[in-house]
């Protein structure tokens, strides 16, 4: 966690008069009969001063029944969004929502509905004669078992019932409605931001509300979150591209003169409070696909049609696709840009970032909406995802065969024809990797850069790459027959280990910076995280294995209500609370309520899972063969992304 704390930081942040985020969300001067003050704009900058997002927000008029059960899973509209433009809104403010009659006393109840009731035994048997008395040992047992599933299932019901009450009380609500939900409530330790709502986080609280139904807090949540990224932000005298989104906000109370009048500010941080000033690259990432699966499951495709909608995702690609002086088609950020939000050597070209990067522009190019003014991001959308694909398909996946290719590699080569392109030495390959790489299956390294390999396997990074099919269908295969192999390392008694292995010793001190909450096995540094549970549901039940699945959720179960919901674990197999983790904490309490929910209605994790695109594939064959340096390129291709 990156605390947040007054720094003594310059910090100015102000609506920005650039976009059209003013006309977004109108100012609301009546909330609930409560006068809200109309405040001016901010001045352009001020030293050592903090302002805050107004509350801008007309409560969601409210539409009736369940059109999101019509609707769900509303076949994507293909290829780049067809939408007629007139179509287009305009309109302020965020509007009906579907779904949006649910209340959530409602939820909690609902996954109650198919637990069946006990049956109660009296204990007198009627006497029976010898032959019938055999048949009649035989249903007695089955009724034992049939008893003893119901005995579980009710069981199982009871921590989810937890589980639901907990989530809807770490519910945040702005001006009346409910935008997001915090990071934890622990009441034990201090709070430093987790009583924030942070974006990544709010992702399986989302995915779960999204699946019962609750389609309104993710509505408002995607609305705000827009109205935050257009502001201005500066560290000291530099500002972050506009497109940036904020890694979390909080809504603020501040009593307005002598009345009693209070007014609600949403006040984003965007990194520059954070412990390290990492920004938040994963954010606006995360806040793309989110937007793609309420679509899905809603039905409510007129929302990602909005002109600032539309305008929001192009900020965040700007941000993405401008050019610099990169030679991979991976994006390039700092360490601690995503999950991992602390310094772990995770810097350069992280598979987390290139996994939700490659997902996020399968997402655009489905929703953004097709016209003159949108050729050219959609033409630099495709090529991107052709070379990316190429490049971690070829260059990140290890397996047996790459490993001991890796082991016999020349380097110092200079050529277009090079193997060792990467000018990769053999004695990188780690001592751990040698007896670890299983004789089935394969992964996606961590990291790739000018003579560096980073093999640690990382979790979400890898299940990412399934989830959108950046990796081939046989790749993904190899990495769920690699986690099915090593699974006491990286399930254990928690699922799921974040990263494997941990850095130790003198790589520990020389990488984390002698970090004292990253120590090995703990946290970032190989920590166990059961929020990757609902990412591990997702990508078994896309690979047709949910029995992986459930046997991790099974896992998870049976620890984590008697744990208190904590965020992480420790220990190499994850048998410890972890040292500094907090308790109940949101994303682990949603993740497992959504891997639940997904292993029920399988079906619906099509709302953010990618089929292979061999339009795709087929852009990266040409333009290979258009170079005149094809000879390794091509043999690349056919061996690797044709798969
Ligand atoms: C930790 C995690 C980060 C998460 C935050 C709030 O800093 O590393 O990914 O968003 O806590 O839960």
């Amino acid at each position: 966690m990156n605390a947040t704390g007054s720094m003594g930081l310059a910090v100015a942040v102000r609506p920005c008069c650039r976009l059209i985020a003013a006309q977004i969300l109108p100012r609301c001067p009546h909330q609930h009969g409560r006068r809200i003050a109309a405040l001016p704009f901010f001045p352009r900058c001020s030293r050592g001063r903090r302002h805050f997002s107004r509350c801008p927000c007309p409560l969601p008029p409210r539409r009736s029944a369940a059109a999101w059960v019509r609707a769900a899973v509303a076949p994507a509209r293909d290829g780049a969004a067809v939408s007629d433009p007139r179509r287009l809104s305009t309109s302020v403010g965020p509007g009906p929502v579907p779904g949006g009659d649910k209340d959530f006393g409602r939820i909690f109840v609902q996954g109650l509905a198919a637990v069946k009731p006990l049956v109660i035994d009296s204990g007198e048997q009627p006497p029976a004669v010898e032959g019938e008395k055999a048949k009649k040992e035989a249903v007695e047992e089955e009724e034992d078992e049939d008893r003893s599933e119901v005995a579980k299932a009710r069981l199982q019901s009871e921590s989810e019932k937890e589980a639901w009450r907990l989530l809807k009380n770490a519910v945040v609500t702005y001006c009346g409605s409910p935008v997001g939900t915090l990071a934890a409530i622990d009441p034990a330790v201090e709070l430093l931001n987790y009583d924030q709502v942070f974006i990544r986080d709010f992702v399986p609280s989302a995915l779960a509300f999204l699946l019962k139904g609750e389609m309104e807090i993710v509505r408002n949540f995607l609305l705000h979150t827009l109205h935050l990224q257009s502001w201005e932000k500066t560290v000291d005298c530099y500002s972050p591209g506009q497109g940036l989104m904020p890694a979390s906000f909080k809504v603020r109370s501040v009593a307005q003169g002598s009345n009693g009048e209070v007014e609600e500010f949403l006040d984003p941080d965007f990194g520059e409070s954070a412990i390290g000033r990492v920004a938040p690259v994963d954010s606006g990432l995360w806040w793309i696909i989110l937007l793609r699966a309420y679509g899905k499951i809603s039905g409510d495709y007129a929302l990602q049609e909005r002109i600032d909608v539309q305008t929001g995702i192009k900020l965040i690609l700007n941000l993405c696709l401008s050019d610099g002086f990169d030679m991979f088609p991976t994006l390039l950020v700092t360490d601690g840009s995503c999950m991992i939000d602390r310094r772990m050597g995770i810097h350069g070209h992280p598979l987390e970032i290139q996994a939700l990067f490659y997902c996020a522009l399968r997402c655009s190019r489905e929703m953004i909406v097709a016209s003159d003014g949108s050729k050219n991001v959609l033409r630099a959308i495709n090529n991107r995802l052709s070379a990316l694909s190429f490049h971690i398909r070829e260059y990140y996946w290890a397996d047996m065969k790459k490993v001991n290719e890796i082991y016999r590699y020349k380097t110092e080569e200079y050529s277009q024809d090079a193997i060792n392109k990467f000018n990769i030495y053999p004695e990188q390959i780690p001592g751990w990797l040698v007896d670890w790489i299983p004789e089935k299956g394969g992964y996606f390294i961590g990291n790739l850069q000018p003579a560096h390999m980073d093999f640690r396997f990382f979790s979400l990074g890898n299940l990412w790459a399934i989830i959108s099919s950046l990796a081939t269908p046989k790749q993904a295969e190899g990495i769920l027959d690699l986690i099915e192999d090593k699974w006491d390392d990286l399930v254990g008694n928690m699922p799921l280990k974040i990263c494997y292995p941990a850095l130790e010793n003198e790589e520990w001190r020389i990488t984390t910076g002698s970090d004292p909450k990253n120590t090995p096995w703990s946290y970032h540094n190989g920590g166990s995280w059961p929020t990757l549970l609902w990412q591990f549901t997702l990508a078994c039940i896309k690979m047709g294995r949910p029995e992986s699945a459930r046997k991790a959720i099974a896992i998870a179960e049976n620890h984590l209500s008697n744990d208190r919901w904590p965020e992480y674990y420790d220990t190499p197999t994850g048998r410890f609370i972890g040292k500094q983790s907090r308790l109940y904490q949101t994303w682990t309490i949603a993740g497992f309520l959504a891997s639940k929910l997904l292993l029920e209605n399988p079906e619906l994790a099509s709302i953010l899972t990618f089929e292979e695109d061999l339009e795709l594939l087929e852009g990266c064959a040409c333009s290979l063969a258009k170079s005149p340096r094809i000879k390794c390129s091509r043999r690349a291709a056919k061996s690797h992304i044709f798969v």
